[in-house]
């Protein structure tokens, strides 16, 4: 035993799945960290004996510890803003229309294009920064706004180092298939013959991703699109994903199920074949009340029949300049139950161990539990449902990153 921290004096929310225990509590716990690892957790009277020379101490002040939150779907390496279209939607003009104009992803893509490195690291590091302030340990990035080989390597070698530079891990995403390019407008099945024969095989072989995505939508690209960019993937070795059943029913989400997504996203307008077939692969349900709100949408994801065959959910913020500007996970706890009317042991559960799993990280992180990185936020509250409750004062005392206590 070579312990390097002990937290004591803590109430632990370890989110580990226990069918009688909500939040996985552990009152009055403790939990040893050893090498970046959390080494022992359990209650503190159980605590093994060790050399208190060695130790350093922490004392949690009776709050409540939780894992790291993870934020697994977010857009947040991006040029420019688009609080002009924001105007133009509060008069009347729909998000589909403004895409269908021109506007809208194509926008941030002209801005993305035309911003350096330096410009895209420095505002992604600010909202590192404002997530990990709401005690985020772990986010993922996805491409999307290159659209070409140049600027997709670009916006995916910035969110890999901002994964080396800054303390918050980052997995990252190639979704060269979020819109077409506008020197592929009208051209799909060319674009994505681009993604499949050139700009996936470079970022696979640069290793610049962990994952690959795909917007499968009447403004994205069709099912059999989908499928060609997401079968590529699988055969480069890198995991699929979906942005998924947003604004219509294609029957996206069965497709990345069939190819072994790790995750499908948005799925407000999912069936229940759809939920079937999900329960099946072990596939995440990835819910954005960010975008939900921020879109005035109307249509509900399917929660009852989620819950029903067993579907993990989890909730990411979404973070991106169109339909989800909102740069805090902590938020969308809050908005998961009051729009989506999930319970706030669920939401939790939705920035914790199931955002772990829809990054295929679920062996690492997402509990508190021995063996896992030592990811661990101490919150100021008095239990852990306060963190969907309210909002605006920020509770977070202390966050440790592999172990690592942070300035916050
Ligand atoms: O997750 N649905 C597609 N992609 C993003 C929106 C991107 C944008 O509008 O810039 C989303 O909502
Ligand atoms: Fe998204």
């Amino acid at each position: 035993m070579n312990w390097q921290h002990l937290w004591i004096d803590v109430n632990l929310a370890c989110m580990t799945e226990q069918a009688d225990q909500p939040y996985g509590v552990i009152e009055d716990g403790a939990v040893a960290i050893e090498d970046g690892k959390i080494a022992w957790v359990g209650k503190r009277s159980e605590l093994p004996e060790f050399d208190q020379h060695k130790v350093a101490i922490h004392r949690g002040n009776s709050g409540w510890m939780t894992p790291g939150l993870i934020d697994c779907h977010t857009h947040l390496v991006f040029g420019g803003d688009r609080a002009k279209e924001f105007e133009q939607r509060l008069q009347g003009v729909s998000y589909e229309t403004i895409a269908k104009q021109g506007g809208g992803i194509r926008s941030t893509v002209a801005a993305t294009r035309a911003a350096d490195e330096q410009t895209l690291f420095d505002s992604g590091r600010k909202r590192l920064n404002a997530l990990m302030r709401e005690g985020v340990t772990q986010v993922e990035i996805k491409s999307g706004y290159g659209l070409d080989l140049e600027n997709e390597v670009k916006q995916l070698q910035v969110a890999r180092y901002l994964g080396e530079v800054h303390p918050i891990g980052v997995s990252t995403t190639c979704l060269a298939a979020h819109a077409l390019p506008p020197e592929y407008a009208d051209q799909p099945d060319a674009y994505v013959n681009l993604v499949c024969d050139s700009i996936l095989p470079k970022v696979s072989e640069l290793d610049l991703a962990d994952a690959v995505d795909v917007f499968c939508e009447g403004i994205g690209f069709d099912l059999s699109q989908s499928e060609k960019v997401l079968r590529k993937a699988v055969e480069l070795g890198l995991k699929p994903k979906m942005h998924a059943e947003q604004l219509s029913n294609l029957g996206g989400s069965a497709l990345a199920a069939e190819l072994g997504a790790l995750s499908v996203d948005h799925i407000e307008f999912l069936d229940e074949n759809g939920v079937k077939a999900l329960a099946k692969s072990g596939t995440v349900a990835v819910l954005l009340p960010g975008a939900f709100y921020f879109l005035r949408e109307t249509q509900l994801p399917p929660l009852d029949a989620l819950r029903e065959h067993g579907v993990p959910m989890a909730i990411a913020s979404d973070f991106n300049p169109g339909s989800s500007p909102i740069c805090s996970l902590k938020l969308m706890l809050n908005m998961a139950c009051t729009l989506f009317s999930m319970t706030p042991e669920e939401a939790l559960a939705g920035v914790t161990r199931h955002a772990a799993k829809a990054l295929g990280l679920e062996q690492q992180m997402g509990q508190i539990k021995a063996g896992m990185q030592a990811d661990l936020a101490l919150w100021d509250i008095q239990h852990p449902s306060e963190l969907s409750y309210s909002y605006g004062v920020n509770p977070l005392q202390a966050l440790m990153i592999q172990g690592k206590l942070q300035q916050i």
